[in-house]
């Protein structure tokens, strides 16, 4: 049952709501569908809900990109820093679309969506890469030669369903995807983007056999002055070079 009135729930979501953003609330894996980490609702039921998502503290973002809290909006805070493994995880076959369908996005907070995986060397359930170099990049999107933003021009397009392919050779094994909102408004310095990652647990099947060799580390890929992290988006019309290595073509 619910622990704390939803007087309270209220006000905390007041509190949260002077930087409103959000956050993945569902995922749907080839035709499995599971529900995300819920930060307003979940912490509150007893027994608390099993999800394939990482606990995140709220709908707000990372703007410190040395943080652990930049891997899987961990929250430094509450002891459980970066990525305390969730519970259980998803299944999806290599090859196999996903869709992520976050909360309301506000239109001001116009950025790409990126996505990382990195692959369990044990158990998903009990691991942390902390500043392992492990990730690797499968998927991103910017802002197109027609000036549509990712997180809301594109993000409103398909009703806040984001869709990215498990690369189709990937070998068989458990993931976390790293999927994130890079919010651009404030980025003009540095500190001023907003980072608002989600980490997946997923279980990948197939025949496949192939693995990325380079990796990028969470905290450690983007810095105070990565292109793309600063980036004036009122003013610079050039293209938007967005952070991170390049998406990893060699599981398709
Ligand atoms: C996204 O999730 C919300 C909350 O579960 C749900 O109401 C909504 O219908 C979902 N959107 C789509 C397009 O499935
Ligand atoms: C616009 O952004 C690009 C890519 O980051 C950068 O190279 C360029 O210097 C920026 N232009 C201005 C005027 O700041």
């Amino acid at each position: 049952m619910i622990g704390i009135s939803f007087a309270t729930l209220a006000l905390l979501s007041a509190l949260r709501g002077a930087s409103a953003h959000g956050y993945v609330q569902e995922v749907v894996a080839g035709s499995s569908s599971y529900t995300g980490y819920l930060p307003y609702t979940d912490p509150y039921w007893n027994p608390t809900p099993q999800r394939i998502i990482r606990k995140i503290p709220g709908n707000g973002p990372v703007t410190d990109v040395t943080l652990i809290d930049l891997q899987c909006n961990g929250d430094t805070a509450d002891g459980s820093p970066g990525s305390a493994p969730a519970p259980i995880y998803g299944t999806v076959a290599a090859g196999a679309q996903v869709n992520l369908n976050w909360t309301t996005w506000p239109s001001s907070h116009v950025g790409p969506m990126i996505t990382y995986m990195a692959r369990a060397p044990s158990d998903i359930t009990a691991w942390s890469p902390g500043s392992s170099a492990v990730w690797f990049k499968v998927a991103e999107s910017g802002k197109t030669s027609d000036g549509k933003w990712a997180s809301t021009d594109l993000l409103t397009a398909t009703d806040s369903i984001y869709t990215f392919t498990v690369p189709p050779k990937l070998k068989a094994g458990q993931y976390i995807v790293r999927h994130e909102i890079v919010a651009l408004q404030s980025a003009s310095v540095y500190p001023g983007a907003q980072f608002y990652p989600s980490c997946i647990q997923l279980q990948v099947t197939g025949s496949g056999t192939a693995l990325p060799t380079s990796f990028v580390a969470f905290p450690g890929a983007y810095t105070s002055s990565t292109p793309g992290v600063v980036f004036d988006v009122y003013l610079n019309t050039s293209a938007y070079p967005i952070p991170g290595p390049a998406v990893w073509t060699g599981g398709n």
